[in-house]
């Protein structure tokens, strides 16, 4: 069974690309099958990763615009066996003014989605999303299983998150019922300033047990690893960044879907 992951919160720059790559990596590193949708016109996930975007043709905007293509064309193997990618360029920012007209729109990655599962095995499906509530996210909420939101640990970090949440609630109601919040990730932690402490708390009342133990810290690792291509856990092992997201991968690993409620 793959399991369809969204990495999705329309704030800018709080850590959806970074815990994707990341989770992604160590996912993959723990021997899961792992494949990562860049979802994102920035293509972040996909150099981040490693990959050349301007360099690529076979994107997911052209997958969402083929949708019976074969997957083998568009996913490429990457920086450990387990760890494919579909990658994204700023191509894919016209998309959703071309299918505006269309009305079953909001189901084409679901679609492309189901052509990967035929043909290949993953256990999970990453998808990081971009920063806006638009077709893309929507799209991407319609062919999820659950989403993982990380919420940066800065003041305004609880803005924005009822706004996400009423986003999610209609997607349940009307294109995907199934859909649950399978966890919390506070990123960017610091804990020489109040602040972050401050909203850890109210992150954890607002969002209980979801919020997962493991708190992603500020690391300078973590930023300096996407431009030599990858993830901080290749780059620097040792880090506190590094060790901070195996740590996470483990706690997602031992999440049981019965500790998931309903969103
Ligand atoms: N724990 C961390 N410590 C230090 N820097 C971090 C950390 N997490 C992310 N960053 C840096 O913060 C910036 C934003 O992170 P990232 O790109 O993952 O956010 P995002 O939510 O994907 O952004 P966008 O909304 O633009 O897609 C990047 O420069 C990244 O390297
Ligand atoms: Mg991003």
């Amino acid at each position: 069974m793959t399991k369809v992951i969204s990495i999705i919160n329309q704030k800018g720059g709080v850590g959806k690309t970074t815990s994707t790559v990341n989770l992604g990596y160590a996912l993959a590193s723990s021997g899961k099958k792992i494949l990562v949708i860049d979802l994102d016109p920035q293509g972040n996930a996909s150099t981040g990763l490693g990959i050349d975007i301007d360099k690529r043709e076979k994107t997911i905007y052209e997958f969402l615009v083929n949708r019976n293509s074969d997957p083998n064309d568009f996913a490429i193997n990457t920086l450990n066996e387990n760890l494919d990618i579909i990658c994204a360029n700023v191509e894919l920012s016209g998309f959703e003014t071309e299918v505006a007209s269309e009305s079953k729109r909001a189901f084409y990655l679901k679609e492309v989605i189901q052509q990967i599962k035929q043909k290949s095995q993953y256990n999970q499906i990453l998808i990081d999303c971009p920063p806006s509530l638009s077709l893309l996210t929507i799209m991407s909420l319609v062919a999820s299983d659950s989403v993982i939101i990380p919420l940066q640990t800065e003041f305004f970090a609880l803005e924005g998150v009822s706004q996400l949440i009423k986003t999610i609630e209609r997607v349940k109601q009307s294109l995907n019922p199934n859909l649950i919040i399978q966890g919390v990730i506070l990123t960017m932690f610091d804990k020489r300033n109040k602040l972050s402490g401050q909203v850890e708390e109210e992150a954890r009342k607002y969002f209980g047990s979801k919020v997962y133990k493991t708190v992603i810290p500020r690391n300078v690792r973590i930023s300096e690893a996407p431009s030599h291509g990858l993830p901080v856990i290749l780059y620097d092992e040792n880090s506190t960044g590094s060790v901070a997201y195996k740590e996470l991968s483990n706690e997602i690993l031992s999440q049981k879907d019965l500790d998931i409620e309903a969103a």
